[in-house]
């Protein structure tokens, strides 16, 4: 777990080097891959939302890997809230996955076989798929 988090927090500082706040290029791959989801934010002119949102994705993946208990876990409770906002929960994991592909772009070689051992099975820990 350690090492995940160590993993984990090591892309992220790789990713911000590179490219500084990845925040759009995550949702340009986002509307890219799933249309159907880019009017869900027509009112967020200023990326505000998208900004949060990105914020507590990256938060709740670290706090998944400090505590899969699961059952309190902000992952849980955004994708409860999620339902709310009509995004189903498939729709709403997938939002890891995209997570995933824009970072293994941005680090091209970077990208080791580790982080990506790492990053896969995080990810489908976390959401069942991958
Ligand atoms: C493709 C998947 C997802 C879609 C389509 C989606 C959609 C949305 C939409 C439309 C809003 C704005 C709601 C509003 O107008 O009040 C929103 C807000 C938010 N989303 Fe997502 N979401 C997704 C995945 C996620 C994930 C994985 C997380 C992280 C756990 C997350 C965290 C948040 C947060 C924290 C907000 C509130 C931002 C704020 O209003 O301050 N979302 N989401």
């Amino acid at each position: 777990m350690t090492d995940d988090v160590a993993v984990i927090t090591q892309t992220l500082e790789q990713v911000a080097e590179r490219v500084g706040d990845p925040m759009t290029l995550v949702f340009q791959r986002l509307f890219r891959e799933m249309p159907e989801v880019e009017p869900l934010f027509v009112q967020d002119k200023d990326a505000l939302v998208r900004g949060q949102m990105f914020q507590v994705t990256v938060e709740s993946l670290l706090d998944f890997l400090g505590d899969r208990s699961y059952g309190a876990s902000l992952v849980q409770i955004e994708r409860m809230n999620h339902q709310g906002l009509g995004v189903e929960t498939k729709i709403f994991d997938r939002f890891y996955l995209i997570l995933m592909d824009t970072f293994r772009d941005i680090l091209g070689t970077d990208w080791t076989p580790e982080t990506d051992a790492v990053w896969t099975r995080v990810v489908r820990e976390l959401t069942g798929i991958g």
